[in-house]
C-alpha cells in the first residue's frame, strides 16, 4: 500500500463535491432562464398597463420601453416590478443607450402599444432580428378608413386592402393619416415577416375603455351627465354619429387575449394575421350615454341630436363597427357583456373624481381640449361635487 492510494478517496469526494455544486448552479440557471420573457413597448397606458399585469401574474419576465410616464397608478403597480428603460420611439430606438445591451437578448413575446409609424418597427427588427418569438401589434380599425371596403356591413379583416389606383390610395391615406400610418405598420411587419420569419398578429381595436384612461372621454360624458344639475346645459351629440352603431373594447379584455396570445404556439401565426376586437353589442352613441345615466340613476338628463360638432368623443371611425366573428372562432374571443362593462367604470370614474391620489389626472381631464367650450363650469361643478373642504383649501 503506498500513500498515493490512501489519498485517493479524497480528491475524489471533491470531484463529486464540485459537480454536484456545478449541476446545483446548472439548475438555477435553467430555473431563471425558464420564465419567459416578454418585450413591451409601451405598458404603462390604458391597454398596456393591464397587459403588464396579466404577464406579471402569469410569470413572465417583463421588460417595458417608453417615455417613463407613469400614469394613474401604473408607478406603483406597474414599475417596480419590470424592467424598464426609458426611451421616446418617436426620436429613435437606436439614439438610447440602453437598448444596446438588450440587443442580443431573445424575447419570447413582443407586445407593441406604442408603434404608430413605419419606421418605428423597422428599427425594432433591426436591433432584434430573428430574436423575438412572437410580435403582437396593436393596431386599429382606422386602417378600414384608408381601404376599399366595399360592402355596407360590419368591417371584415378582409377589409383592409388599399385600392389599387394609385390616386385614389393617395386621396385615402390623406383623409385619415392615423389609420395611414397604422396600416403602413402592419404592412411593414408583413414584410420584416418574409425578412426574418417572425410570427405577428396584428389587434385592429376600435375605442377602447376601460378604467385608467388617458384620453378621458369615458370620464368626460359620465361628468357631464353626473354634473348636469349644477352645468344646466343639454348635453349635444353630432347628428352624423348620433344614432348610428358602433364598436368598443375594454380594455381587460383585450389584455386578456393578449396574454393567451403570448402562451399560444406561435407557429399558428408564422405568416402573420390580423384581428378585429370589440364588444358583440353595438350601441349608439346615444345609447351609450342612456347606458351611463341609468347606472347613474339619472334618467332624466337631456341628451339631444344636435348640430355638428357637438361633443363627439366616440367613435373615431366613419365606417361602422367591426365584424368580430373571425376572433370569435381563432381565439375565442369572449369579452365582457358591455352593460357589465359600463357598471364598472361608472363605478371607477366615481371614485376616482374623489381620490386624491388622481389629482394629477383630475387635472388633465378638467383641462382637456374635449370640454374646451365649458371648461370653467365644468371645473366648478366638479370642484363643488368631488372636491373635500381640505383640498378646496389646498386649490
Ligand atoms: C360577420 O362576418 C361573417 C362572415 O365572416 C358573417 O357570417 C356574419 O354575418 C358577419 N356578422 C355581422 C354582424 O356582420
Ligand atoms: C375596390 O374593390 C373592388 C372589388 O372588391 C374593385 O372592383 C375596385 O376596382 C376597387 N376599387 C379601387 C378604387 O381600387
Amino acid at each position: 500500500m503506498n500513500g498515493g492510494a490512501v489519498s485517493w478517496p479524497a480528491p475524489k469526494s471533491l470531484v463529486i463535491l464540485i459537480l454536484l455544486l456545478y449541476t446545483r448552479i446548472l439548475d438555477c440557471k435553467t430555473l431563471a432562464k425558464s420564465a419567459p420573457q416578454a418585450l413591451v413597448f409601451g405598458g404603462n397606458g390604458l391597454l398596456g398597463a393591464s397587459t403588464v399585469e396579466k404577464l406579471l401574474v402569469g410569470g413572465f419576465h417583463v421588460t417595458t420601453i417608453n417615455r417613463g410616464n407613469w400614469y394613474w397608478d401604473s408607478g406603483i403597480k406597474i414599475k417596480p416590478r419590470v424592467h424598464h428603460v426609458t426611451c421616446d420611439r418617436l426620436l429613435s430606438l437606436k439614439s438610447c443607450k440602453e437598448i444596446a445591451a438588450l440587443s442580443k437578448s431573445k424575447f419570447d413575446v413582443a407586445v407593441d402599444f406604442s408603434g404608430y409609424h413605419r419606421f418605428q418597427i423597422q428599427e425594432v427588427f433591426d436591433i432584434w432580428q430573428d430574436r423575438i418569438g412572437l410580435y403582437i401589434y396593436i393596431s386599429s380599425d382606422s386602417v378600414f378608413e384608408v381601404c376599399n371596403k366595399s360592402h355596407d356591413g360590419y368591417s371584415r379583416e378582409t377589409d383592409a386592402v388599399r385600392p389599387n389606383n394609385v390616386l385614389i390610395r393617395e386621396e385615402y391615406a390623406k383623409k385619415d393619416s392615423y389609420g395611414h400610418r397604422k396600416l403602413l405598420c402592419e404592412e411593414e411587419l408583413q414584410f420584416q415577416n418574409m425578412k426574418w420569419g417572425v410570427p405577428f398578429v396584428s389587434l385592429r381595436l376600435p375605442d377602447v375603455i376601460g378604467p385608467r384612461d388617458n384620453t378621458y372621454r369615458w370620464w368626460i360624458y359620465q361628468l357631464m351627465i353626473r354634473l348636469y344639475p349644477h352645468l344646466n346645459s343639454d348635453i349635444k351629440l353630432p347628428r352624423s354619429f348620433c344614432e348610428k352603431p358602433l364598436s368598443l373594447v375594454h380594455s381587460d379584455d383585450v389584455a386578456e387575449v393578449i396574454f393567451d396570445l403570448c402562451s399560444q404556439n406561435p407557429e399558428k401565426f408564422a405568416h402573420g394575421k390580423a384581428y378585429n376586437l370589440a364588444f358583440k353589442e353595438n350601441p349608439s352613441l346615444f345609447e351609450l350615454l342612456d347606458l351611463m345615466k341609468s347606472e347613474l340613476e339619472m334618467p332624466d338628463v337631456p341628451v339631444t341630436c344636435g348640430e355638428e360638432p357637438g361633443v363627439h368623443l366616440y367613435p373615431s371611425v366613419t365606417l361602422g363597427p367591426v365584424n368580430t366573428s373571425l376572433a370569435e372562432r381563432e381565439l375565442s374571443w369572449n369579452p365582457s357583456p358591455l352593460t357589465e362593462t359600463v357598471k364598472e367604470l361608472v363605478i371607477f370614474y366615481e371614485s376616482a373624481s374623489r381620490n386624491p391620489e388622481f389629482r394629477r389626472e383630475q387635472e388633465g381631464m378638467l383641462n382637456s381640449a374635449h370640454i374646451a367650450r365649458n371648461q370653467q363650469d365644468m371645473s366648478k361643478a366638479f370642484n363643488k361635487v368631488y372636491l373635500t373642504v381640505s383640498m378646496r383649501d389646498e386649490l
